[in-house]
């Protein structure tokens, strides 16, 4: 298997060795991580991150990882620096390649990542697109199968927004790892019918299954893992609030719902979430629509079938092994 310089842009890049590969490799890192031991393999490597979009996980799992792996790391925000408005993507991409081994980019278009990637002689790490969010899914998979001890006969269930970054990425890697995957959403949100239709491809030879349905009783006693995201994502204008609501409140990830999965069931979110009125975001929700909990209840983010926070630490692991594997020399 060889990563050395390729970019990191969609999980369907990757074929399921290689994505079983960085999964093991983040879980090397990991105990390297928690037993302190030293893996500053790149000291004379430098990273750029920049990020049109606001991040906490993202962000600070790329710091971490690139000072852990011994890397000089820049965070650049596009509103203070020439690109887009002075300078296009490809000069900004070919200046930064000159001076950097490696770039990550967080923004809107995928079409931004892409040409990143294309004008740029060193790798690109997709930290979040309006299409996909590939290092996501990376660490949700690597949260599941350790709480599960395995992957084989799982079933994913993604609840809400089906057709959004976060969901597109989760049925990618479902497809490519053997795991079932249910989209349950209302019709009108439904996952992009071409990637849908590649997924489904790719899960049949792996022997699993991706279905799309707005009937959340498909999850009764099938679903492990019960996913789910915010019903507005960044980018989308703040006027849909009304209309999602009326759309997703169907399937807001409460009690009754884990009840409906397996008994052993986990909560899964790739944060932030709405679970409470602790943000001013749902504060505002809450005065003009009167919900106090959006995606998720309190009770079943605050329970312990909750995985959020592993699944946050493990942003950190898979983005190192990500990193690592597209930067280390050919041999290495
Ligand atoms: N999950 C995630 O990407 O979080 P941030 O937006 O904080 O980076
Ligand atoms: N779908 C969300 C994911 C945030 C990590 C968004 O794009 O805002």
């Amino acid at each position: 298997m060889d990563f050395t310089g390729r970019d990191f842009l969609q999980i369907l890049d990757f074929s399921s060795e290689e994505l079983r590969y960085m999964l093991e490799v983040a879980k090397t890192f990991k105990k390297y991580k928690q037993t302190g031991q030293d893996h500053k393999y790149f000291p004379d490597k430098n990273i750029v991150l920049l990020f049109e979009k606001t991040s906490t996980r993202t962000r600070c799992s790329f710091e971490v990882a690139g000072h852990d792996l011994g890397m000089g790391v820049t965070y650049l925000d596009p509103a203070a620096s020439q690109m887009g408005h002075k300078e296009s993507i490809a000069d900004t991409a070919q200046v930064l390649a000159k001076l950097y081994d490696g770039i990550e980019y967080r923004g809107f278009a995928q079409k931004t990542a892409d040409d990143l990637a294309k004008y740029a002689d060193v790798p690109v790490w997709n930290g979040l697109t309006d299409y996909c969010h590939p290092t996501q899914a990376l660490a949700d998979f690597l949260t599941i199968e350790e709480h599960f001890g395995s992957l084989k006969g799982l079933t994913v269930a993604y609840l809400g927004d089906t057709r959004n970054n976060v969901a597109n990425s989760l049925m990618a890697m479902s497809a490519k790892m053997g795991v079932n995957y249910i989209a349950c959403g209302p019709t009108d949100l439904r996952p992009d019918l071409k990637l849908f239709e590649k997924c489904q491809k790719i899960a049949a030879k792996n022997v699993n299954t991706i279905t799309v349905t707005p009937d959340i009783n498909a999850l009764a006693s099938t679903a492990d893992v019960i996913y789910t995201d915010v019903w507005l994502s960044m980018g989308e204008d703040k006027s849909k609030w009304g209309e999602r609501i009326k759309q997703l409140q169907p399937y807001q990830v409460n009690t009754k719902i884990m009840e409906l999965a397996k008994p052993t069931a986990v909560f899964m979110h790739p944060l932030p979430s709405f679970h409470d009125l602790e943000t001013s975001v749902s504060r505002e929700v809450h005065e003009q629509y009167g919900l106090s909990e959006i995606e998720v209840t309190n009770k079943v983010f605050t329970s312990d079938r909750s995985l959020v926070f592993e699944e946050a630490e493990n942003r950190m692991h898979t983005i190192k092994a990500v990193m690592y594997l597209t930067l280390k020399s050919k041999g290495q």
